[in-house]
């Protein structure tokens, strides 16, 4: 049978195979929803005409959020745009550090691409002329504008954010950034300090307001005045990068009661040291400086462990509100239904884990960040057959019993678990825009096309899910992060190498089930890396060892994965 509904981009018919799907597709056309469904019938890219797009990067963002099943957040505005779109599960970074991972999102290549893992060179300058996500875009005729921190500021993007290439107009930075590291954290008992625990009040605070607050104002304001033509908003929150400092009327919805240490909060056994990081910005605050703590291994005591993690989670929450009146803005200004939203992260954040504070490593912890994209019409509102799927699977679950619209009762089934990447994010986008951009040639060679990408457009995987139907994609996600040492020496090196101090590169492929890690020897000079110099090896399995506490690397039960996963690794690095 076929159902007269479901047709694809071009209008050929698709036999149904699910009997489900083939009900309510009877129901909806005996509905009479007919004619507006197969108004929207069409090709994505056409769906969504001249979209806007608002990219928001949350600085330094773990998936702390409610709509990610952590049930220690109070997230509720991001919650809601995910419940407007698609959630992806396993979303990574490509390298925990913002400088190169905002590189490799924004030009959709890889660090190694790059060759830009510390914050000191400019890829235009030292690797290629690539076109970058909103260049892209402009060369289109879309405005497209920067607020806050899109690119890293600095050396790594010309001191310009990659202007006047990407931006229509000049990047946008608070006035307020220059107070960023002022003493005014108030302690309890002391003098207005540089802590890393930082509630504030806003009114007391240098002109009276922050830096992300000036950038949501900024954001306002842009969007008040161009509402008509198709632009492309990046909006770079700075927060939850430490120090973590927000307005403290946050903490009210975060008592110390809720937050306790991870299980393990010590360094795993049989884990190498070179994969440990010694969280060097965490020392220099003044509240971690009293604690006196022996570098690089005596742990934060506990009673003030909980307290960090408090303030991560309520300088989330800070954010989440600019997020939600981000939002309302677009709904009051009624362009939300003609807007993409699109929520990321730079990469995680280590909060006690491994013992371990920041970003700086290979643990899932830091290469993990949240990844939303709202599609008006696709993934929220007037639903079309596509989304029979999440309709059928909405009916069925039980939440749906009570609330009315699929948005509401369907966070679930709006969840993608396959691993994707960071840099899936530009072909994703420019396909909705309308106009794709193509794979990088395989072999590295000397015509690489300034435009192009290393990763993937994430649209097959949305419709495959709207559509109930699996898509083929990528096994893993990739990532790396460099070291100059094997051990921890306490220096700001350790953290965050210079590219000439770099002499290991630690791999890392995250497939459904498994972490897998090896740290090689690198060559700062060819930005290669030998893999007849392997220094260490971790395997975690993620179907029992979420944390990754147990490194079963060695184990000879384990030699089989292991070597597949390291085979598919040097394959993915050569093929690239
Ligand atoms: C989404 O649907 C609404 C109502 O059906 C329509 O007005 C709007 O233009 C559509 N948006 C896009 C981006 O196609
Ligand atoms: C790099 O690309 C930009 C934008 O396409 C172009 O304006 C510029 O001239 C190019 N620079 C070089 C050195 O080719
Ligand atoms: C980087 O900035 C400098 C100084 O403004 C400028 O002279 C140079 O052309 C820029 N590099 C590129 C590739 O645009
Ligand atoms: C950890 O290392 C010890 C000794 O090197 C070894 O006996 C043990 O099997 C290892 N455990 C795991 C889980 O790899």
């Amino acid at each position: 049978m076929y159902c007269p509904l479901f047709t694809d981009s071009k209008t050929r018919q698709i036999r149904l195979s699910n009997d489900l799907a083939k009900m309510l597709c009877k129901m909806f056309y005996t509905l009479g929803l007919v004619a507006a469904m197969l108004s929207s019938i069409s090709a994505i890219s056409h769906d969504i005409g001249r979209s806007n797009f608002l990219l928001v990067i949350v600085d330094d963002l773990r998936p702390a959020l409610g709509c990610y099943g952590d049930r220690r957040a109070h997230t509720p505005n991001i919650d809601r745009l995910a419940s407007e779109g698609i959630r992806f599960e396993k979303a990574y970074a490509q390298q925990a550090l913002c400088g190169p991972s905002r590189n490799s999102l924004l030009t959709s290549r890889r660090p190694d691409t790059l060759g830009l893992y510390d914050f000191y060179s400019y890829w235009r300058e030292v690797a290629g002329n690539y076109t970058t996500l909103p260049e892209h875009l402009r060369n289109n005729g879309y405005t497209t504008v920067s607020l806050g921190k899109v690119f890293h500021p600095g050396a790594s993007s010309n001191y310009s954010d990659d202007s006047p290439y990407s931006w229509s107009r000049t990047p946008f930075h608070p006035r307020t950034d220059r107070f960023k590291d002022a003493p005014v954290c108030s302690g309890q008992r002391s003098p207005p300090a540089r802590n890393l625990i930082c509630p504030v009040r806003v009114s007391s605070m240098p002109t009276r307001t922050l830096p992300d607050i000036e950038i949501l104002n900024a954001a306002k304001q842009f969007l008040n005045s161009n509402r008509e033509e198709p632009f492309f908003l990046a909006v770079g929150f700075q927060k939850p990068h430490i120090p973590l400092k927000y307005p403290k009327r946050y903490m009210r919805f975060h008592s110390l009661r809720k937050f306790v240490l991870p299980d393990k909060y010590e360094w795993p056994i049989n884990v190498s040291h070179v994969a440990y990081n010694s969280w060097m910005d965490l020392r220099r605050r003044n509240d971690v400086k009293k604690l006196k703590l022996r570098c690089p291994w005596q742990k934060i005591p506990k009673k003030y462990a909980r307290k960090i993690i408090r303030a991560y989670y309520s300088a989330v929450t800070y954010i989440d509100d600019l997020i939600g009146q981000l939002m309302n803005e677009l709904e009051m200004l009624k362009i939300r239904k003609n807007t993409v939203i699109i929520l990321t992260s730079d990469h995680g954040w280590s909060l006690g884990e491994h013992a371990e504070w920041a970003k700086y490593s290979n643990f899932e912890v830091a290469l993990r960040v949240p990844l939303i994209i709202s599609i008006p019409n696709l993934t929220f509102k007037s639903y079309d057959t596509r989304n029979l799927c999440l309709v059928s699977k909405a009916i069925r679950s039980q939440n749906c019993r009570t609330k009315a619209s699929v948005d509401e009762c369907c966070d679930d089934c709006k969840m993608i678990a396959n691993p994707v990447e960071l840099l899936d994010v530009f072909p994703t986008i420019a396909e909705l825009a309308g106009f794709p951009v193509r794979s990088c040639p395989r072999k590295k060679s000397d015509s690489i096309p300034n435009l192009c990408t290393e990763g993937s457009s994430l649209i097959p995987l949305i419709e495959g899910l709207l559509r109930c139907q699996s898509s083929s994609w990528k096994n893993a996600a990739l990532s790396q992060y460099p070291r100059s040492t094997t051990h921890p020496t306490c220096t700001a090196s350790d953290d965050e190498p210079r590219l000439r101090d770099i002499t290991i590169m630690g791999y890392t492929l995250r497939t459904i089930r498994y972490r897998y890690t090896a740290w090689v020897g690198f060559s700062a000079i060819s930005k290669r890396p030998d893999w007849q110099e392997i220094l260490a090896e971790e395997l975690y399995d993620h179907s029992v060892d979420a944390d990754e506490n147990f490194n079963i690397a060695n184990l000879d039960a384990s030699h089989r994965v292991k070597s597949d996963l390291k085979n598919l690794l040097i394959f993915q690095l050569n093929n690239e």
